[in-house]
């Protein structure tokens, strides 16, 4: 089984990112054939400096590592490396229609927020290449966080049209999203997605210092109450709360429920900030290291060869497909 994902090089990685994404690649390593990459072409779909692409890009790739991926097992790569993305992508746009590309959340939310005249084409073709990205791997599994299972849906609807026309062509893939934590708040307004576009203090940064994660943990918006259990309509605050508990300490909601049955709010909010400093403090360390050991240019190029291996061979498939060769 192949499994395939991967994150965009924008904004600063936030405890979303690593509980949704991040932390659940490594578990496949052992038994799957994993690629992960940098989705680096998908970060030009709003506007970003160069230098800050560059330099995203790098930290990534050290996150990647310290997230426990071993690149003797699992091959890491940056997209624009492998052109076989951009010319996957220039055949696919063929088979989704701008009606359904307009219908995706995340082009509506992100288009919203600009003025109309300069939105860029790659944003409303977005899916487009992330179908491209999944195809060319013939991934069957793709883990993601909530936001993204759109996009692999209209992937599914794409390997049908497309396979209905060119016999089987392409595999069909399956997003998975953890048990836990597929979709973490902001601290400062639970009822908002942690994101790394937000520059609040709601969003937990990998690159926060330590001292700084604790603080914006215990300033967390919480709930009227004082009642420690999860009910998302009306307790929004704690119960993100206790999912990224549970999402750091890989224990159920319910195990987490019963511990803090009878604490008070700050001595719960004490716990949460403990878990969260004691994974990511080692998690930072870790990833600094490598970002500093020359390794990640190297590691990257080799990638890039051993993928493009790979995705070529889809490519000449679809090409022969569509007659192209
Ligand atoms: P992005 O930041 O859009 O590149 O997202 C990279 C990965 O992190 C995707 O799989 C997202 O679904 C996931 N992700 C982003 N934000 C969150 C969040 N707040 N909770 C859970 N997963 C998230
Ligand atoms: N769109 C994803 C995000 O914003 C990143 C991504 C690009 C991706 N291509 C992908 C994720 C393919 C999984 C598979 O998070």
């Amino acid at each position: 089984m192949r499994v395939l994902s991967g994150i965009k090089p924008t904004g600063k990685l936030t405890l979303g990112n690593y509980i949704g994404a991040l932390k659940n690649f490594a578990q496949y390593q052992s038994d799957h054939d994993v690629f992960i990459f940098i989705a680096d072409l998908h970060a030009l779909t709003l506007p970003i400096d160069p230098d800050e692409l560059r330099t995203n890009t790098k930290l990534i790739t050290a996150f990647y590592l310290a997230s426990g991926l071993d690149p003797h097992k699992v091959t890491i790569f940056k997209q624009s490396d492998v052109s076989a993305h951009a010319e996957l992508n220039a055949i696919l746009q063929n088979y989704l229609y701008m009606g359904e590309l307009s219908r995706m959340t995340q082009f509506k939310e992100k288009s919203q927020a600009m003025d109309h005249s300069g939105i860029g084409l790659g944003l409303f073709a977005y899916p487009v290449l992330m179908a491209s990205d999944i195809l060319l791997y013939e991934a069957n599994i793709v883990p993601v966080g909530e936001d993204q299972i759109q996009h692999i849906e209209i992937t599914r609807d794409l390997v049908v049209r497309f396979n209905n026309r060119y016999g089987k062509v392409l595999v069909m893939p399956e997003p998975q999203v953890t048990r836990v934590g597929k979709r973490i708040m902001s601290l400062s307004d639970p009822t908002v997605k942690m994101s790394k576009s937000e520059s609040g203090k709601g969003d937990i940064y990998l690159t926060d210092d330590l001292k700084t994660m604790r603080k914006k943990i215990m300033s967390a918006v919480t709930d009227s109450g004082s009642e420690i259990y999860v009910d998302e309509e009306n307790k929004p605050g704690i119960t993100n709360l206790l999912t990224i508990y549970a999402a750091l300490t890989n224990q159920s909601l319910e195990a987490c429920v019963t511990k803090f049955k009878d604490y008070r709010y700050g001595d719960f909010k004490k716990e949460v900030a403990d878990v969260v400093v004691n994974t990511l403090g080692p998690f930072q360390a870790k990833a600094m290291a490598f970002l500093h050991s020359g390794e990640v240019d190297r590691l990257l190029a080799e990638g890039a060869k051993k993928a493009a291996i790979i995705a070529n061979k889809t490519l000449v498939k679809v090409k022969k497909a569509v007659g192209l060769i």
